[in-house]
C-alpha cells in the first residue's frame, strides 16, 4: 500500500534529484529514472488528491491559464541600485560612502554578477515556495507564482536537502530570471522555422515568459534563475553580511552566482570587476555589469538611501555594447518558408572587438513601429552571441535626407506579389517556384537532420537551380552524371580537393543513399511550415506512408498528440497543392518511399502474446512505471484502457491500487501483478 510516508519520500527525492540537476548540474538519476519517479508520484496523487501541497513537484506542469495577475504588495520596497560607469566613477561611490561612514574605509566587499534578467521576488511560508511576484514599480508587484513554479532551478521546499538548516517561518527572497542566451537563440532559430516573428532579445523574452498567462507556456520556455537578497523574514535569523547569505542561500538549496568572491580591499574589487568585462561572453546569461555590494549588511543599511538606490551598494556597469552607426540599405532574405526577412545593411563598425556589418531588423512591423529610415543614424546592438540587432534611430540625428521605408509589395527574388498571413506579423512569397525559396528548400531537404545528402552546398544547389535541373526538390533524385558536373562552379573547382568528376560520383552516391532515411526524416525535409523535427516524428509514427498522411484531414491530423491547430492546418494544405503532389510522385516514383506508421509499429512488436487481451493497470508497480507497463503491453500485441469493464481481461496490480481494483473484484476480472504480467508472454 503506498503511504503518506511513502509519498513525502518520493516528494523529498524528486526534489533533491531536480536540484542536482537544475542547481548543482550534477544529477545522478537519469532522465528516464527522475520521469519514472515523478510518474509514480502522480499515480499516486491521482488517487490521493487531498494529499497534493503547494510544494508537489507536479505542479511544475503548469496549472490552467488565469484571466489577468492579481496585484501584491511587498513586504519590503524592492530597490534599485546606483550606476558607476567605470573605475573612477565607481572609486567616487567609494569616497562618498567612506565620507558618511568611516567603518566603510574597513568594509569587505562583495562582488556579483548583475544579471539582465527580471527581478522577482519569492515568498516561503515553513520552508514552502507559496508566492511569486515580478518587481513591479517596487512597492507592488503581479502574482505570478503559477509560472515560476515551472522555473526548475526555483525550490518549491527549502532546505532542499533535509540536512540543511531550517529556515525562518517567514522567508522572502529575491533574484534575477533570466533565459540562457543559447536557449534564447534556440527559441528564435524554432520560431523562424515556424514562421513566427523572432523575439528581441533575452531580457524580454525572459519577461514575456514570466509574465505568459497560461504557466504551461512558460513551461515550455527555459528560465534560471540566480538569488542574490533577503528582502524580508520573520520568525528566525539570517546571515548579516552579504557573502555568508550568499552561503545561506545555497545551503538552502537555492541557485546562487558562482562568480562572486569578497574582497577585504575595494580596489581589489575593482580589477576583478574589470576583468568580467573581457568576458562577460563566457557567461550562460547577459551580464550587464558587476555589483558591488558592502559585505556588512548592518553597515550597508546604515548607510541609507538616495531615492530608491541604497548606498551601501553600486552597479559597475559594462561599457555598453550598443553603437550608433549609419542604415545603408535594407535588404531582404527569402526564407524557406518563404518569409521575408529584413536584414540591415550597416556602415562597418566595431562593437565590444567585432566588426559588424550586418543587424537584424526582427520584422516589417519592427521597421514601422520604430519608425526606421533608410540613410538613419540607427544605435545596434551586440550581446554575448546573439545576432547583432538594431534599437532603432538616433531621432536627433535626422538630416531629412533619411527615406521612409517602403513595404515589400513584391519578392525580391521572383517578383511575384507578397502575402500577409491575417495573425503573423511577417510577409510571405507564397510562390512555390520562388527560385530563393526552392535555394533554400533544396538547402534544407539535404541538411544533416533531415535527408543528409552530404556534398550539395549552397553553390551546387544555386547552379542546379539556375540551370533548370532542379524545379523541386524530387528533382535531385532525377539528377544525371553530367548535371552534376555543369553546376560545379570554378570556385568549387578550385578549391575543393577531388576532381569534378569524383565529386559528381560522391553526390550521386549520397543522393542514393538518401533514399533509406526513415519517414520521419523524410516529411522533416519537405520543409512543411510549423511541421518541424518533434512534429515530423509524430506524423511519421501515425501514418504508414506519404500517401496516406497526405490524404488526412487537418481534423483527423489534429487528434494526433504532439500535432497543435496550425500544424495540423499547414500540413493539410501543403499536401493539397497539386505542385507538392506532383513532388510526392516524384519523390515515389524515384524510390524515395519509407514506411512509417503502423506498419513500423508491427515491425517492432516483440510478440504477439497478449493480442486480444485488454489490461488495466492500478497502483505503483514494483520496478515499472504505468507507461513501461504499457508499452510492455502494447509490444505484445495487448491493449491497455483506463477503466474496468466486464471486457477487461486482466487487471495488473501495484501498491496503493484506486477504486479500480474493488471494481475489478466485483466483476470478476483477473487480477495479477508485475511478475505475473511477465510471465504472460512466456
Ligand atoms: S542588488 C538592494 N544584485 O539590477 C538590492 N541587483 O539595476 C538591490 N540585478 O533592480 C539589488 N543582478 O533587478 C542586485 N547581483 C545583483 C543583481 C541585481 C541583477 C538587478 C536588479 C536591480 C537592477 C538594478
Amino acid at each position: 500500500m503506498s503511504t503518506k510516508t511513502h509519498y513525502e519520500d518520493l516528494k523529498q527525492q524528486i526534489h533533491e534529484h531536480n536540484y542536482r540537476y537544475h542547481v548543482l548540474d550534477a544529477p545522478i538519476v537519469s532522465d528516464l529514472e527522475f520521469d519514472r519517479l515523478l510518474n509514480e508520484l502522480k499515480q499516486i496523487e491521482a488517487e490521493h488528491p487531498d494529499w497534493i501541497t503547494a510544494d508537489s513537484p507536479t505542479l511544475r506542469a503548469g496549472a490552467k491559464p488565469a484571466d489577468r495577475f492579481i496585484k501584491v504588495t511587498h513586504p519590503a520596497p524592492i530597490l534599485s541600485l546606483g550606476n558607476a560607469f567605470g573605475a573612477d566613477d565607481a572609486r567616487g561611490w567609494f569616497e562618498r560612502v567612506c565620507r558618511i561612514d568611516d567603518r566603510v574605509e574597513r568594509a569587505r566587499f562583495v562582488v556579483e554578477p548583475k544579471i539582465d534578467g527580471l527581478s522577482v521576488v519569492l515568498h516561503y511560508h515553513d520552508g514552502i515556495f507559496v508566492q511569486g511576484a515580478t518587481r513591479g514599480n517596487g512597492e507592488i508587484g503581479e502574482d505570478i507564482t503559477a509560472n515560476l513554479r515551472t522555473v526548475k532551478s526555483i525550490p518549491l521546499r527549502i532546505p532542499v536537502d533535509e540536512k540543511g538548516p531550517k529556515p525562518p517561518k517567514v522567508l522572502v527572497i529575491r533574484g534575477e530570471a533570466y533565459m540562457p542566451i543559447k536557449e534564447f537563440e534556440k527559441l528564435n532559430r524554432k520560431r523562424a522555422e515556424e514562421g513566427k516573428p523572432t523575439y528581441l532579445n533575452p531580457r524580454n523574452t525572459a519577461a514575456g515568459s514570466l509574465r505568459m498567462l497560461d504557466p504551461a507556456e512558460t513551461a515550455s520556455r527555459v528560465l534560471k534563475l540566480l538569488v542574490y537578497q533577503i528582502v524580508h523574514c520573520e520568525g528566525g535569523k539570517i546571515p548579516t553580511s552579504q557573502w555568508e547569505l550568499l552561503e545561506y542561500l545555497k545551503a538552502l538549496g537555492f541557485p546562487i552566482t558562482d562568480i562572486a568572491r569578497r574582497f577585504d580591499d575595494f580596489e581589489d574589487a575593482v580589477a576583478y570587476t574589470e576583468s568580467w568585462d573581457k568576458n562577460r561572453d563566457e557567461l550562460e546569461y547577459e551580464a550587464d555589469g558587476m555589483v558591488i555590494k558592502i559585505d556588512d549588511l548592518n553597515l550597508a543599511k546604515d548607510l541609507g538611501f538616495v531615492g530608491k538606490d541604497p548606498r551601501g551598494a553600486i552597479a559597475f556597469k559594462f561599457p555598453a555594447r550598443e553603437v550608433t552607426t549609419k542604415l545603408l540599405d535594407i535588404k531582404i532574405n527569402v526564407g524557406r518558408t518563404g518569409m521575408l526577412i529584413p536584414n540591415a545593411v550597416l556602415e562597418p563598425v566595431e562593437i565590444g572587438g567585432v566588426i559588424v556589418m550586418r543587424a537584424t531588423l526582427h520584422n516589417f512591423d519592427y521597421i514601422v513601429q520604430k519608425d526606421i529610415r533608410i540613410g538613419d543614424r540607427v544605435l545596434v546592438k551586440r550581446a554575448g552571441e546573439v545576432i547583432p540587432y538594431v534599437i532603432g534611430p538616433v531621432l536627433g540625428a535626422r538630416t531629412g535626407k533619411e527615406k521612409k521605408y517602403k513595404l515589400p509589395t513584391n519578392c525580391p527574388s521572383c517578383g511575384q506579389p507578397v502575402e500577409r498571413l491575417d495573425d503573423e506579423v511577417a510577409f510571405y512569397c507564397v510562390n512555390a517556384a520562388c527560385p530563393a525559396q526552392l535555394v533554400r528548400n533544396v538547402e534544407h531537404f539535404v541538411s544533416r537532420g533531415a535527408m543528409d545528402i552530404v556534398g550539395m552546398g549552397t553553390r551546387i544547389v544555386e547552379k542546379l537551380i539556375e540551370t533548370g535541373k532542379v524545379k523541386d526538390i524530387a528533382d535531385i533524385y532525377y539528377l544525371k552524371r553530367a548535371d552534376i558536373l555543369e553546376a560545379v562552379t570554378k570556385k568549387e573547382r578550385k578549391t575543393e580537393k577531388e576532381p569534378p568528376g569524383k565529386i559528381a560520383e560522391n553526390l550521386l552516391a549520397s543522393i542514393e543513399a538518401s533514399k533509406s532515411r526513415p519517414l520521419a526524416r523524410l516529411v522533416a525535409a519537405l520543409g512543411i511550415r510549423g511541421a518541424g523535427e518533434v512534429s515530423a516524428a509524430d506524423l511519421a509514427s501515425h501514418f504508414a506512408d506519404l500517401d496516406v498522411l497526405s490524404k488526412a484531414s487537418a481534423e483527423t491530423l489534429q487528434q494526433i498528440a504532439g500535432i497543435g491547430p496550425s500544424v495540423a492546418e499547414s500540413v493539410a494544405e501543403w499536401f493539397s497543392r497539386p505542385v507538392n503532389k506532383n513532388v510526392i510522385k516524384k519523390l515515389k516514383a524515384a524510390g524515395v518511399w519509407p514506411q512509417g506508421g503502423s506498419s513500423a509499429n508491427a515491425k517492432s512488436r516483440a510478440s504477439n502474446a497478449l493480442e486480444g487481451k485488454t489490461f488495466v493497470i492500478t497502483g505503483t508497480l514494483p520496478t515499472w512505471s504505468r507507461d513501461d507497463a504499457k508499452e510492455f503491453i502494447e509490444s505484445h500485441g495487448g491493449k491497455v484502457t483506463d477503466s474496468v469493464s466486464k471486457k477487461t481481461s486482466y487487471l495488473v496490480l501495484g501498491e496503493a491500487p484506486g477504486s479500480k481494483y474493488e471494481k475489478a473484484k466485483s466483476l470478476g476480472v483477473k487480477i495479477i501483478g508485475e511478475e505475473a504480467l511477465k510471465k504472460l508472454v512466456g
